[in-house]
């Protein structure tokens, strides 16, 4: 056993994930797409350290509840044969409280790392499984470029895992994120989740098309298609608000700057840019661009009323221990 260090990029979905078929072991209702980004990485040093009486969680320097992270290392202790309890260290390289999830590259990046202290070798695929179990969309940051997570069918979630569908060289989009909200507290995605699948009467129609959005998906992206991806994507970002919305209460993610990007992305593509816009369970703006139409892109969300700040990244790697940590 020994120290180890991982980095993980988070993920942006371009076809969504939102509902689950199995809660405990976070097991989605249907599959999704996404790609990994560069720019926004979490990086996580797992100390198995037998002077410590429990696990201790800090993020960005500030002590944590164990959570969900000490219920992952309870469960990689058990593959690993191991009971050394561990501290575990993880900081952002995203502002914090800028409203971007980081469960995605947090959990990805944990599972790397505990592995390696724990001095378990686990398949990519396992390691996706392991996730899943954090976060949903986790799963997919193990992997680099565009990504396709799976439903399964296994009650164990064993199917449940990512795979990759092409990497980053392939096809080098760029994404500007505008950050319209620096902290608002919004409905966390495993809440708004469980509030939608109770309550929207669209959520049903909602899970049951979303395979035909993975058909397209997937096809747009073996063809290099942008206009196919961007019709898609945003199809599938707004069908997603949609469900949301009608739930009871509605669940309305967005405020008046969010919806002056989506205006603005619209309007550069109608001018011929090729850009096409994501949103999460949050109020900021994903806009995904082709290669070299990111700075453009930036430059008319940066002048969008309320938008205050932009970052402009690409596609990135997969998570993977940092050699020599
Ligand atoms: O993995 P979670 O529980 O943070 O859920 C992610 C939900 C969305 O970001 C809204 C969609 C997605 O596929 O990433």
């Amino acid at each position: 056993m020994q120290q180890a260090t991982a980095r993980a990029g988070a993920n942006i979905a371009l076809v969504k994930y939102w509902g689950k078929r199995d809660q405990r072991l976070n097991l989605p209702a249907a599959g999704s797409i996404s790609i990994t980004l560069a720019g926004l990485e979490t990086r996580t040093t797992v100390t198995p350290d037998p002077a410590l009486t429990a696990d201790r969680f800090v993020l960005d320097g500030v002590e944590q509840p164990l959570a969900r992270v000490g219920a992952l290392l309870d469960l990689m202790r058990e593959l690993a044969r191991e009971t050394v309890a561990c501290r575990v260290e993880s900081d952002n390289n995203f502002p914090t409280g800028a409203g971007l999830a980081s469960s995605a590259s947090g959990f990805a990046a944990l599972v790397v790392a505990a592995a390696g202290a724990l001095g378990l070798e686990l398949s990519k695929r396992k390691l996706s499984e392991l996730a899943r179990l954090g976060s949903g969309s986790a799963a997919r940051s193990i992997f680099g470029g565009f990504v396709e997570m799976a439903a399964g069918q296994r009650d164990d979630g064993a199917d449940a895992v990512a795979h990759p569908l092409a990497d980053p060289p392939d096809w080098p989009l760029e994404v500007v994120v505008a950050v319209t909200d620096a902290g608002g507290k919004a409905v966390g995605s495993r809440d708004g989740m469980n509030h939608t699948m109770q309550t929207s009467p669209y959520y049903r129609a909602w899970v049951d098309s979303v395979g035909d959005d993975l058909a397209e998906a997937r096809s747009a992206i073996a063809g290099r298609d942008f206009e196919r991806l961007a019709a898609v994507s945003e199809h599938s970002a707004l069908k997603m608000h949609a469900s949301m919305l009608a739930a009871r209460p509605g669940l309305v993610y967005w405020n008046p700057a969010t919806l002056a990007c989506l205006h603005a992305v619209r309007a550069l593509r109608a001018e011929g840019t090729g850009v096409f816009f994501t949103v999460d369970a949050g109020p900021q703006v994903k806009a995904v661009c082709r290669p070299g139409e990111g700075e453009r892109v930036a430059g008319v969300l940066r002048g969008q009323p309320g938008v205050r700040e932009v970052i402009v990244t690409g596609l990135g790697p997969g998570a993977a221990e940092v050699p020599g940590s």
